[in-house]
Order: structure tokens, then sequence, then C-alpha cells
């Protein structure tokens, strides 16, 4: 068993192809295809036209023999029989435009991408025509399909290997710059998939800190961790009551990212490190418990996108603080009819020592506020109420409304699917308490994401505008793989929270 946290280390490439495609000496050159007219055959998309004419414009028909019918994701292989260089000619379907105008969307580009890399592993060079569609779409698109965990495989270097290296041809300008970006981007996801799969029982707060402290410092952050004994020193109440029940004693990490000589604005990133969720003393059914290894998907998130906004230097002040607890049932875990009193001396009552994550939120809430940043962002996998209502795949996004509605728009964009949701006033009386300032739960599952929503206001200071992404769904894969996103951890919401730093550092 390892018991320290193992990087994986990508293994795809990618360049830039000069030359013609039809020319290279590849395992594969990838075209698109999106959906002809009914019954007609299907349509080559931009970047394969000096394929067609190599099988003299025949292309798309013969692929149509062949089974290719432009639907999303379909991956068709063609023998090329000496027609152009490469051996086969790959078609992979773009789907219909999901857009207004005739060309692909930028996900559509990311998911054939995605699972044309996927469809590739054990090929070594391949050339993606698609980069003359999209090409920080493609390049994000292989990068994150090509993806695969296998540091706890007692033979991590069995099975197919990811496609070795992509090249894309019909670029044209920065294609290079383009390449760069999609490369750190890829990097950040990869470090929090990483995390996530990582088991519970190698990943958990003491070891989760260290790896945390290991990758800020390679970045160049400053890096601050407290242990149990500095958080009971501070009064971090909410951490410690979660923490208590496990001889994993818990943390919390922050690491900031300067944003260079001239920050636009403070932006503060809070991310939720459960390292694993039985329910404590008020405990979670057998089935399915195992996943509850990704609840600290949100913590990866936060940690990996302050690595990547000082691997990209953005011009925007980034502090990532993060809660670690692991969260059990035992003689010494909290209780429900237990009051903790949070960093900053609020009381909650916990009545359900399942809805853990808003407790240890909260300090995490609290503490960030005091570097007064200009926005306070927060992302967990808080509630199952949030796949009851938007599904697997869909973010749920409370908040600030300007800055709420702000990020479900980015993260639709990146195909980070998320939908703003409301905070009703009526539900806030639900949470108040007997005995304490505040209950950790309402008395019904009404509305349950939501409800959790308006606790963490609670904590938010006055006048900050806060949002709270809850990614219950979409943190996980427990399904096939699909697109770019593999089974397991996804490292949603990493490309959205970039997008929205991009646009507070060009737009405040
Ligand atoms: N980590 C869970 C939420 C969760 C459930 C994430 C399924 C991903 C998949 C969270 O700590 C939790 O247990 N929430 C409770 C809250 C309830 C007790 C109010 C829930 O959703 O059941
Ligand atoms: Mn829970
Ligand atoms: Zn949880």
């Amino acid at each position: 068993m390892s018991t320290s946290v193992t990087p994986s280390v990508s293994t795809t490439e990618v360049g830039l192809l000069a030359g013609s495609p039809a020319a290279a000496e590849a395992d594969a050159v990838i075209v698109g295809l999106l959906p002809g007219e009914e019954g007609g055959h299907p349509v080559l998309a931009a970047g394969a036209e000096e394929i067609d004419a190599a099988f003299d414009g025949g292309l798309a028909a013969l692929l149509d023999l062949a089974g290719a019918s432009g639907k999303a994701e379909e991956v068709v292989r063609l023998p090329s029989r000496g027609a152009v260089a490469a051996q086969l000619v790959v078609g992979v379907g773009l789907g219909a435009p999901d857009g207004d105008g005739e060309d692909p969307g930028a996900d559509q580009v990311r998911r054939a991408s995605g699972a044309v890399a996927r469809a590739l592993a054990g090929s070594g060079r391949v050339v993606s025509t698609l980069g003359a569609v999209d090409l920080a779409a493609a390049a994000e698109g292989t990068l994150l399909g090509a993806y695969r965990f296998t540091a706890f495989k007692g033979d991590p270097e069995a099975g197919k290997k990811p496609v070795g290296r992509v090249e894309f041809s019909g670029v044209a300008g920065d294609g290079l710059g383009v390449l760069r970006h999609a490369v750190a981007v890829a990097d950040a996801v990869r470090t929090a998939r990483d995390l996530i799969n990582t088991p519970p029982n190698a990943l958990y707060p003491e070891t989760f800190a260290a790896r945390a402290k290991e990758l800020g410092e390679a970045a160049g952050l400053d890096v601050e961790v407290l242990d149990d004994a500095a958080l009971a020193e501070g009064g971090f109440g909410g951490v410690l009551g979660v923490g208590q029940g496990s001889a994993r004693k818990p943390r919390l990490v922050r690491l900031s990212w300067s944003g260079g000589a001239n920050p636009v604005r403070k932006v503060a990133l809070v991310g939720k490190g459960i390292t694993f969720d039985t329910g404590g003393i008020s405990i979670k059914p057998a089935a399915g418990m195992d996943a509850m290894t990704s609840d600290m998907s949100g913590a990866a998130a936060v940690i990996a996108t302050t690595v990547l906004a000082a691997a990209l230097e953005l011009p925007v002040a980034v502090t990532a603080t993060v809660p670690m607890a692991e969260n059990m049932p035992s003689d010494s875990a909290y209780r429900p009819g237990d009051v903790l009193t949070m960093y900053g001396g609020k009381t909650v009552e916990v009545l359900n020592t399942d809805a853990e994550g808003r407790l240890i939120l909260a300090d995490a809430i609290v503490r960030a506020a005091e570097d007064e940043p200009d926005y306070l962002v927060e992302t967990s996998t808080l509630t199952g109420a949030q796949m009851v209502a938007l599904g697997t795949r869909t973010a749920g996004i409370m908040g600030a409304p300007e800055l709420r509605d702000r990020i479900a728009a980015h993260g639709r964009a990146v195909g980070e699917d998320a939908w703003a949701m409301p905070l009703p006033e009526h539900l806030r009386a639900e949470l108040d308490s007997r005995v304490a300032d505040l209950a950790n739960v309402t008395g019904n599952r009404f509305g349950g994401m939501l409800a959790a929503g308006l606790f963490l206001r609670e904590f938010v200071a006055e006048g900050l505008p806060w949002a709270h992404i809850d990614i219950a769904g979409p943190s996980f894969n427990t399904g096939g793989p699909w697109g770019y996103t593999p089974k397991g951890g996804t490292g949603t919401p990493i490309r959205t929270l970039l997008a929205l730093l991009e646009d507070i550092a060009e737009n405040g």
C-alpha cells in the first residue's frame, strides 16, 4: 500500500505540424465529421481538405461506408492504403452544431478530441486536423481525454499507454502560445484528478496538506499549513469538530499567488477538503460510500487553480483557503446535538453529522474574508440534493446574483455545465436552532442544495461578493468515460475558475 500521494505523469505531447497532414508519417490522421443531410453522408469539418484531396474528394463517402454518421464522439477507422502517409484515417463525430451558426462549438471540438484521444490510446504519433477548427479546444480535449490514473495498479505501465504525441495541422496565428496555455490548463486538471483519484487511505488531511504544500512551493506560492494544534489555538471549531472522530487529524492549508507586480484584484478561493465522508455518527448507507473518496474535489480544484494562476502569471492575487478533515464515526466523533463554536465566534448546533462540509467551509470562509478580498468563490461536493436538482453533469451556482451569473456563464462557455440557483429567503428560518445561533440542517429535505447555500451565506462578510459552486455530481464520474471526461475525478470547476480569473484580470 502506498501512503504517499504519487502524481501521474503526462505522457501525451502536443505540437504543431507545419506541412501537409496528408504527407505526415503518423499512425493516424484525425478528421472531424458533422452529420450530413437526412440520408446523405457525413460532412468533413474544416482542416480535412488535403486528406480529402488525397482520396480524390471521396473521403466523406468512404467514411460513410465505414459506418460514420458524424454524431458526437463516434470514432470510425479507415485504413488509408497509401492514399496518405498515415496508416489510418480516423473520423470523429462532432455532432450537429450546438450554436446558431454552421460551425461546431468549442466543447464539441473538445469532446470529439477527447473521445478520439481515448480511442487512439496505444498509438505513437497522431496528426489531428481539428486544430484548424479550434486549436485551444482541440488541444485541451486531447490532453484531458488522454488522462489515465494508474498509480495504484500493480504494474502502472501495463495496458495501453495514452497516445504519445498529437500534432495539429492547419493552424493559423500563435499556435504555440495556444498550446502552452492548453498544456498549463491540462496540467492543473491532471493535478486535481490525481488528488481526487488517490484513495482515502493514501490521501488524508496530513498527506493532502503535504502534497498541497509541495505543489504550492514548486509554483512559487506562499504556503501556510495549520495542523490540529494550530487549529485549536486559532479557534477553528468547525474543522476541529468534524475532524475529531478520525485518527487522521485535520489541517487548514492556505496557498497564495501574489498576482505579480500589479494585481488588478484580490480573489479568495475556498474548497471543501473532506478526504473521506462516512457521514460520521449520522452514518451513510454502505452502497456507493466508496465514492466519498471524492469529497475533497473542491479542495483539489482550488489548489490546482491557484497553482495555475501562478503558472500563467495572471495579474490577479489569489489565495486558496482549504480546510481538510476526515469525517468518521468513533468514540471521539462529534455527535448530533453538539454545539460547535466556529472560527469568528458563531455557534452551530449539529443536527446531522453528515452535513459536515458546510461546517469546515464556514471556518474557511471567515478566515478567507480576513484578507479583504474583492471576491470570494467557494466550491464543494456539498449536497446530494445538487444531483437531484441538476443531475450529475451540471453544477449549481449560488450567491451574490452578479457573480453567480458570471460564473454560471463561464462554466457553460468552457464546457463545465453550470446553472444559477436561488437562495430563497423563506428557507433561512428553517436553519434556526433551539440552542445555538444556527443549525447545520433544516428539518426536511426540500431545497437541500439551497439550504446549504444559505447556511454558508451566514459566514460571508457583509458586502463581499461571493459565490458557492456545488459540484457534488460533476466532480466525480461514476459512469463510463465520455468526451474528455474519464471515470473518476474530473477536475471541475478548474476551467470555470480560470475563465473567471482571466475575466477579472481583464475587466475587474
Ligand atoms: N459529501 C456529501 C454530499 C455528496 C453526496 C457529494 C453525494 C457527492 C455525492 C455531503 O457531505 C453530505 O453528506 N450532504 C448531505 C446533507 C444532508 C445531511 C443535509 C446529503 O446531501 O445527504
Ligand atoms: Mn456528508
Ligand atoms: Zn461531504
